[in-house]
């Protein structure tokens, strides 16, 4: 039985686009409930300028205020050496970099031109040094940017080496605003590992047009296993037009255990926490199975 990884991304790509803010405890809640239900990792938060995204202005204050469950990667998003020094004083496990495979997306996003953001990759790598924090990097607009359009396979190959030179530990592709095919996801993704065949992929996508869940079995098929997801289907980039949610976590351990893959996540409890999520937010969720029930949950005649 094949083992797939599920890397929850709720409160970072979920909670950065919502209206309101929400209170620190709910966030620590929220993160302490997805560890007890079993996700591998956890993007926690991103240590981001407070005024570029102030949902999460409250960063350090989720990363200390949790329970950090043995066996869980607790991850966080940094743009800059000033994140990544604020995540080493949160002792995180893990920082996720972000570039966009496009440069008019990198410039919305960060304000650099991608060279630029290389060569603050290579100041943080120096800072990380010894510090035992591994780094993920991570590729914005991978199969398609909402200004330019289509992105080379060619591009990303090089940028994913760009990652790995400067001594990246893995690698996520991420569809910002759902413009993957599942035909592009298993081609890119097999080039990918066929020429890198150890590395750590993951597969992060946005399920704007309806292609996510179809996207991860292609990629699946390719060969990847480890899967950004959002609870509740919650997300998106504030700096792409047209941006929505995420592939919704619960719907995909659904789909995965229903079809005998294995998943350490616990389905039900997945369930009560977007549930959960949807009080905290006072607003239904996009998910699907939260409404529908699973596909064992009959009914009366
Ligand atoms: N943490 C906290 N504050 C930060 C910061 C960080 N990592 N990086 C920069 N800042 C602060 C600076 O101290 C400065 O504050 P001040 O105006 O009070 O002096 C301000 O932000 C601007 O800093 P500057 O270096 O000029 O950056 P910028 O204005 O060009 O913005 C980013 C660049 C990357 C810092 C900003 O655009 C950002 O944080 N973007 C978030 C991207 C994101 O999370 N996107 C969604 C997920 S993909
Ligand atoms: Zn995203």
């Amino acid at each position: 039985m094949e083992t797939i990884d599920i890397q929850e991304v709720v409160t970072r790509d979920g909670l950065q686009i919502e209206d309101q803010f929400v209170p620190t405890e709910k966030k620590i809640d929220l993160i302490n409930r997805l560890s007890a239900a079993g996700v591998n990792k956890i993007e926690a938060t991103s240590f981001v300028s407070p005024k570029a995204i102030p949902n999460l202005r409250d960063a350090e204050d989720v990363m200390l205020g949790i329970d950090r469950k043995p066996g869980v990667t607790y991850t966080t998003l940094i743009p800059n050496v000033k994140g990544a020094e604020r995540a080493a004083a949160c002792k995180v496990d893990e920082v996720n970099l972000v570039v966009s495979a496009s440069e008019s997306h990198n410039r919305k996003n960060v304000r650099k031109t991608v060279e630029e953001s290389f060569s603050g990759f290579s100041d943080i790598a120096s800072f990380l040094t010894g510090t035992g924090i591994s780094i993920n990097g991570s590729l914005a607009t991978s199969f398609g940017c909402p200004f330019e359009g289509s992105v080379s396979e060619d591009r990303i190959l090089g940028l994913i080496n760009k990652y790995l030179e400067l001594g990246a530990d893995g690698i996520t592709l991420a569809d910002t605003t759902g413009m993957a095919t599942p035909k592009q996801v298993f081609e890119l993704c097999s080039k990918v590992l066929h020429r890198w065949p150890d590395l750590p992929l993951t597969l992060h996508f946005h399920n704007t047009r309806g292609m996510g869940l179809a996207n991860v079995i292609e990629g699946i098929r390719a060969g990847v296993t480890r899967f950004d997801a959002s609870l509740g289907g919650l997300g998106g980039c504030p700096f792409a037009p047209g941006a929505t949610g995420n592939i919704c976590t619960e719907d995909l351990v659904h789909m995965l255990t229903f079809m005998d893959y294995h998943v350490r996540t616990d389905l039900d409890q997945l369930i009560s926490t977007a549930n959960y999520l949807e009080t905290i937010l006072g607003h239904e969720v996009p998910g699907q199975v939260i409404k529908a029930g699973k596909i064992t949950d009959l009914h009366p005649m």
